[in-house]
């Protein structure tokens, strides 16, 4: 008990001090995490997120998925990489609180590296997102679905009917629109 009683205290030093009883208060009972992060609800869990604040090193720790996005410069994160992680994923809120915050409804995803055109704007979320989450901490997969792990290729999605004919790259003569239009590559002699 001391020694939690402890660890408490040099946690709270390292972070904003409060500024209020009511912010001091805070400390000892900050709100339960999402479910998500139901396992680091205990005393001695609050510095795997924080330090002096919640610094995007704590996360990254266990999200190597992410890390590895922002160390390449990739995809949807790397895009926000200056801005908190917890200002998008909410911590304290309880349980049941979605702590991923995507809403399918407004993402834009001009914001992803690959822009969704022509008659892939058309299509649900989930006819072209089916992987399963990798667990961050045992690696395992989930029941969640990830955003993370789609692949851009043409015919990782869709049927090569010409049997590699043409070569793999359909964009020299199809766009997103329709297969039946093809797009001429090389101009008219
Ligand atoms: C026609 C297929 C298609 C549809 C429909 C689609 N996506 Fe994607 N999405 C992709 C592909 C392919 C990528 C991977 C881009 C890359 O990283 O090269 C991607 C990337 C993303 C990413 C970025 C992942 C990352 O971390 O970089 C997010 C988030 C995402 N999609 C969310 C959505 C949501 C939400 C919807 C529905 C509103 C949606 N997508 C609809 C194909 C699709
Ligand atoms: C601008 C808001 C924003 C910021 C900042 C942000 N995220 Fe996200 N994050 C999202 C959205 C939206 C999704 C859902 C789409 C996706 O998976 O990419 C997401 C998804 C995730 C996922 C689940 C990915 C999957 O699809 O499997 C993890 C883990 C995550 N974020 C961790 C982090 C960490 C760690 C940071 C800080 C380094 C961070 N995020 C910063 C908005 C944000
Ligand atoms: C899974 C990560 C995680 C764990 C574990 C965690 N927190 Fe937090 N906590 C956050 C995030 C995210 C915020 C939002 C603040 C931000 O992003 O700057 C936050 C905010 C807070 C705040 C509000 C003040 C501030 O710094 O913004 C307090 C107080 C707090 N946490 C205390 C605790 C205590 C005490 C524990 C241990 C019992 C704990 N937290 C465990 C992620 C976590
Ligand atoms: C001690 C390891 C650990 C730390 C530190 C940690 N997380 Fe997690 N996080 C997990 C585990 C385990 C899960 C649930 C399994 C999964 O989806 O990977 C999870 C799930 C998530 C999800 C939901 C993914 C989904 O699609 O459901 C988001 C978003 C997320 N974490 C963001 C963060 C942010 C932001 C921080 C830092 C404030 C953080 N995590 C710190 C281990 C951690
Ligand atoms: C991540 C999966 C995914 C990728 C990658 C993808 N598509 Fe699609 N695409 C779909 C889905 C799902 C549909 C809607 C169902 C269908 O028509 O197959 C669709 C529909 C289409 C359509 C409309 C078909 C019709 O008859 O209405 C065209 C054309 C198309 N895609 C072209 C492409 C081209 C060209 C590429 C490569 C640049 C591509 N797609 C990459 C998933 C994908
Ligand atoms: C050299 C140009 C060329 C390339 C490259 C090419 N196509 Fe085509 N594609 C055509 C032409 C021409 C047609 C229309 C005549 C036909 O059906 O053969 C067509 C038609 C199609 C159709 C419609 C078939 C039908 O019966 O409605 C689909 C689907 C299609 N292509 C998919 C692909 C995919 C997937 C790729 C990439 C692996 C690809 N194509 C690459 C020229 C091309």
């Amino acid at each position: 008990m001391p020694k939690t009683f402890f660890t408490l205290i040099i946690f709270f030093l390292l972070s904003s001090p409060p500024s209020s009883f009511a912010q001091f208060g805070k400390w000892f009972g900050p709100g339960e995490l999402s479910k998500a992060h139901e396992k680091l609800n205990g005393v001695s869990d609050c510095t795997n997120c924080h330090s002096s604040g919640v610094p995007h090193d704590k996360c990254l720790v266990c999200h190597t998925e992410i890390k590895d996005k922002l160390d390449h410069n990739k995809g949807f994160h790397a895009k926000f990489k200056t801005s908190k992680c917890g200002s998008c994923h909410v911590e304290h809120k309880g349980k049941e609180h979605n702590i991923v915050g995507l809403n399918v409804a407004t993402f834009n995803h001009a914001n992803t590296d690959w822009p969704l055109t022509g008659a892939h704007l058309k299509v649900k979320c989930d006819s072209c997102h089916k992987e399963k989450r990798v667990d961050a901490i045992t690696k395992k997969p989930t029941k969640t679905i990830t955003y993370l792990d789609a692949s851009p290729a043409c015919t990782s999605c869709h049927k090569d009917v010409h049997q590699t004919k043409y070569g793999i790259e359909c964009r020299g003569c199809h766009d997103t629109t329709a297969w039946k239009a093809p797009v001429p590559t090389t101009s008219a002699p």
